[in-house]
């Protein structure tokens, strides 16, 4: 797919007329879509907020998607808050403007032909699965970054698959040999690393783990350090 950002508030992205600032000129996104599709072959898909600044109402945001939508974008992706963008950081503005889940139950029920994703403070596979009743798809997002373990708990909880779950340490084998290609290819080490420092989130050994790969040098080797260590906590702990 190619996904239209139509949700970042950021000043950079401002500056540049696209992201969330996109909401206040629909026929843009639309013309966009247009382009979009003569260009490629693949999907057009939209991630938006439920408004910016002076939308107040719930029918500009169905003046939005009835106007993107008519240009033949069949899937939006929608964090269910408004983007201030005057006054607010980015960083603010994903938690201050408050979550509005029902708009994006309606849109669903006043588009049903459309493929609706929920986004925005959705943080457990529980909560996903209770949005997953009224609209089709969840994107959980800072979450994920933060407790990235969660992901191996989504064949079971959202797919019902009975497959076997990966311990920690059997993801982090299989990160390390990710990580030897890549560095082989000239990634740093740490430009990975970082991604994984709450692998142990809500474990004993989490701050541990997070203080490891953020020494002032990080080597494949700490890891390895690290596998060993866990598997003779784990002994002991089991006598
Ligand atoms: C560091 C960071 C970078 C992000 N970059 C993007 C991006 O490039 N494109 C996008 O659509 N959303 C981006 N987002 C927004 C997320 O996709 C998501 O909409 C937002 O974090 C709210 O979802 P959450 O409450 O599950 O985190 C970013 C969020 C964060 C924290």
């Amino acid at each position: 797919e190619v996904n239209i950002n139509a949700g970042c508030p950021s000043d950079r992205v401002q500056s540049g007329s696209f992201g969330a600032c996109l909401m206040n000129t629909p026929q843009v996104v639309a013309e966009c879509v247009d382009a979009m599709k003569q260009a490629s072959d693949l999907p057009i898909t939209l991630k938006s907020r439920i408004g910016v600044d002076d939308m107040e109402s719930y029918e500009e945001l169905v003046n939005f998607v009835t106007t993107v939508e008519q240009a033949g974008c069949d899937t939006f992706i929608i964090h269910a808050r408004k983007a201030w963008l005057k006054g607010l950081s980015p960083k603010e503005n994903r938690t201050v403007p408050p979550l509005n889940y029902d708009w994006v139950y309606q849109i669903k029920q006043d588009f049903p032909e459309l493929t609706i994703g929920i986004n925005g403070g959705i943080n457990c596979l529980e909560d996903a699965l209770n949005h997953l009743d009224r609209v089709d798809s969840t994107m959980l997002g800072r979450v994920v970054y933060h407790q990235p373990y969660l992901l191996c708990d989504v064949d079971a909880k959202i797919y019902k698959q009975n497959t076997t779950k990966l311990s920690r340490e059997q993801v982090l084998l299989d990160f390390i040999e990710y990580m030897k290609n890549q560095s082989n290819q000239g990634v740093p080490i740490r430009s990975m690393t970082r991604h994984i420092l709450g692998l142990y989130h809500g474990q004993p050994y989490a701050k541990k783990f997070r203080r490891l790969l953020s020494g002032a040098t990080v080597e494949l080797g700490h890891l390895y350090e690290w596998l060993e260590f866990i598997e003779l906590e784990q002994k002991y702990k089991n006598g």
